[in-house]
């Protein structure tokens, strides 16, 4: 199976995690930049093409371009992978997978999650600033939910619960 990762990343865990698939794939690896310069008859050499991208809002980021191509690749196997800062049992990461994919798509393309963390040293001053916003604003919330405390506290400072475990599902798929 010749694979093809192609990723975003800000803060680095996309990138660690498309460096995994990678090496487990034996896959080549191409940084969503690179990837849009390349023409057709490039892309016609792989058997199956990765997407992944961390995720913003719930949404997978810069995901545009990945989906709009894979219209013309209905017949490799095509995997996009979200990865966040929520931990893989959260239970709004099933919604999010399903809001990702139009219906239409999940008929060619699997879409996985990723646990990863934050990383506020690596991240860009207007990510940070949305943060900060969004934590004072769960603290300041009256009547917050006990889990919705526990998030503001979490998401207030860096921390990585990435694993390679998590790919398992990927690589399972990629390689049946
Ligand atoms: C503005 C912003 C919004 C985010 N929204 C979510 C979210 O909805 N769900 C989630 O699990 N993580 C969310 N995150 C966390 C990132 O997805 C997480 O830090 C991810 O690991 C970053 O990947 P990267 O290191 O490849 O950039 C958000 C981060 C930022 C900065």
């Amino acid at each position: 199976m010749k694979t093809l990762v192609i990723y975003t990343s800000q803060t680095g865990f996309t990138k660690k995690y498309s460096e995994w698939l990678a090496e487990r794939m034996s896959a080549d690896i191409l940084e969503l930049k690179d990837a849009k310069k390349k023409d057709d008859s490039f892309f016609a050499g792989y058997d199956a093409i990765v997407y992944a991208g961390w995720c913003m809002a719930e949404k997978l980021v810069k995901s545009g371009w990945y989906f709009k191509m894979s219209s013309a690749w209905k017949e490799k196997r095509l995997a996009v992978i979200c990865v966040g800062g929520s931990p893989i049992d959260n239970p709004r990461i099933d919604g999010m997978l399903k809001n990702i994919i139009s219906d239409e798509q999940r008929k060619y393309i699997r879409a996985f999650y990723c646990q990863g963390g934050f990383n506020y040293e690596k991240m860009n001053l207007p990510s940070r600033l949305v943060m900060k916003m969004f934590v004072k604003t769960l603290k300041n919330k009256k009547n917050a939910t006990e889990e919705e405390k526990q998030m503001a506290e979490g998401i207030s400072h860096s921390y990585d619960i990435s694993d390679i475990k998590y790919l398992d599902p990927v690589v399972d798929y990629l390689n049946a």
